[in-house]
């Protein structure tokens, strides 16, 4: 049976994207004018620009879905964040849904988020909450090197559901090389100058386009450089990957594209946030429709 599906914090809409023919989304809400504009654009229909804290839980039941996708805001529980978990402001809308559940709670439910939220009270209510509303769950850390792609992006996937689970085998396949996912054509603009490579860069993750990784790309890659994903490094210098690739490398589908008027910091933002797909796709296949 298709799944019904809501889509929350949707972003661009990675978790529509690795649905595919599996259900259908009824409706996804998200409170960023940048990442509603890029999902409306690849996926026909626009998110609800709400605040998923303050979204009345008869208009969330209304919508009619049986299965709730999302993917949190992870700063409460990232590595380099502050961990102020269920204390920090954007977990409010976690919350939220949290007490949602327990009220009505969907057939299925599949979460991913960093590797810090396993240990984090987030994580505890949410399997207490789980296990009170008769859920059984399969929790996992995946990686996107396991699933044919060059990139290293480690993250939890919680697949919970009120009916039964499958156990799929995690698949290990060749990641092939990072020269695969390049642009046909690069941009210059995406060289480091002479300088900002003499102060930053002995601390920089460097790829070749013959290597088979590369680090995990975070929604600051436009801004920052060390600890923010890797830099290509070719017989001319050192560069960014353009947006193009990051996507390609997260998986995304190649008539993925963004707005026009969204600027390359915010591109890089909303892919750093997003997901990869062929990863998601298989936190689904846990699921019996
Ligand atoms: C980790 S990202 C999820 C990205 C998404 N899975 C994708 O594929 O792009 C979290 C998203 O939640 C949105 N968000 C954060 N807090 C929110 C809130 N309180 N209400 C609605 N959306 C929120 C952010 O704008 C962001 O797009």
């Amino acid at each position: 049976m298709a799944l019904r599906v809501l889509e929350l914090f949707s972003g661009i809409g990675g978790w529509r994207f690795a649905l595919g023919t599996r259900g259908e989304v009824l409706a996804a809400y998200d409170i960023s004018p940048a990442a509603n504009a890029t999902y409306t654009l690849n996926h026909g229909t626009a998110p609800r620009a709400r605040e998923l804290a303050t979204v009345p839980f008869a208009e969330l039941t209304g919508v009619g879905a049986d299965t709730w996708l999302m993917s949190p805001p992870c700063q409460p529980f990232c590595r380099m964040g502050a961990h102020r978990d269920l204390e920090d402001r954007r977990s409010r809308a976690f919350l939220r849904l949290v007490d949602l559940l327990r009220e009505a709670p969907p057939r299925h439910l599949v979460l991913e988020n960093v590797v810090g939220f396993p240990g984090s009270d987030a994580h505890a209510l949410l399997t207490e909450c789980l296990r009170g509303q008769g859920f059984r769950w399969t929790e996992r850390q995946l990686c996107p090197s396991r699933f044919g792609l060059p990139n290293q992006r480690p993250r939890i996937f919680i697949v919970a559901s009120r009916g039964s689970l499958r156990t799929p085998e995690p698949p290990d396949l060749d990641a092939g090389t990072v020269g695969n996912f390049l642009d046909a054509v690069e941009d210059p603009a995406l060289y480091l100058d002479e300088d900002t490579l003499a102060r930053h860069g002995p601390g920089l993750d460097l790829v070749r386009s013959e290597d088979h990784r590369t680090a995990c790309f975070i929604g600051g890659y436009g801004r920052r450089l060390v600890g923010s994903g890797s830099f290509l490094r070719t017989p001319r210098g050192t560069r960014r990957f353009s947006a193009a690739e990051v996507a390609r490398l997260l998986g995304l589908p190649s008539g993925f594209r963004f707005p026009e008027d969204v600027p390359a910091e915010a591109r890089y933002k909303l892919l750093g946030n997003s997901l990869s797909i062929p990863v998601a796709a298989w936190a689904l296949s846990h699921l019996d429709g």
